[in-house]
């Protein structure tokens, strides 16, 4: 049997990732997975599981390094990926959002500054309410960004909103809600089709979002 290399988003969704890869049976994955290995395969060499950043997992599914990936809805928003998406997972439920200090005024039409990890996905829904923005692109901590006088609010996920309420701020517009999704590179749906067709379909009977 060809051998698949599957790309799990390291963080938040990498222990759901494992927990639903167990339960669909796929494979026998080792029960604790050390977490300074990057790469991991299953016992019977049919499966290997490569972790790395989330916003990498597109890109080696795209060039086919990988086969598949397992990554958030936030990741393909932002970087429209060309790989192929078949199933909407249940795991790594969360929000975009835009999210502004407490008792922020209202924006109205001035120039607004944005703070976000996801410019693209911040860009284009400004751009489709017409708000004028000015884009200001972190990598991380963005919370930090209102209170500091970096920008006048933020574009970001949530999943508890523990995050925005200890940092002063709150939810005041939804831009999308989100998951995990399967994606899968062309080129492997088409010349490894059973092995893909497996996956999905064991996956889709683990925990595909209703
Ligand atoms: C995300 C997001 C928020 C936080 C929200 O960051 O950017 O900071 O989680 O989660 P909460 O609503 O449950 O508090 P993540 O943990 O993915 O880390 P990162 O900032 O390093 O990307």
């Amino acid at each position: 049997m060809t051998r698949l290399t599957i790309a799990i988003a390291k963080g938040r969704l990498e222990q759901p990732a494992l927990e639903l890869l167990r339960r669909a049976e796929l494979c026998e994955l080792p029960e604790d997975n050390d977490s300074r290995r990057l790469a991991i395969e299953d016992e019977a060499g049919s499966f290997r599981f490569i972790f790395v950043k989330p916003m990498d997992v597109p890109v080696y599914v795209e060039r086919g390094v990988a086969d598949c990936g397992v990554v958030g809805r936030d990741v393909l928003l932002e970087y429209e990926p060309d790989v192929l998406q078949p199933l909407t997972l249940d795991i790594g439920r969360c929000r975009f959002v835009v999210a502004a200090p407490v008792e922020m005024p209202a924006f109205g039409h001035r120039i607004v500054r944005v703070a976000t990890k996801f410019p693209r996905v911040a860009t284009s829904y400004f751009g489709a309410r017409g708000q004028p923005v000015e884009i200001i692109t972190l990598s991380g901590s963005v919370e930090l960004a209102p209170g500091l006088g970096l920008a006048d609010c933020i574009v970001d996920l949530v999943e508890t909103g523990r995050t925005l309420r200890d940092n002063g701020l709150e939810a005041v517009e939804e831009i999308a809600e989100l998951s995990a999704r399967l994606i899968v590179n062309r080129a492997s749906y088409q010349l490894k089709v059973k092995e893909v067709s497996r996956v999905i379909e064991a996956l889709s009977q683990a925990g595909v979002a209703p």
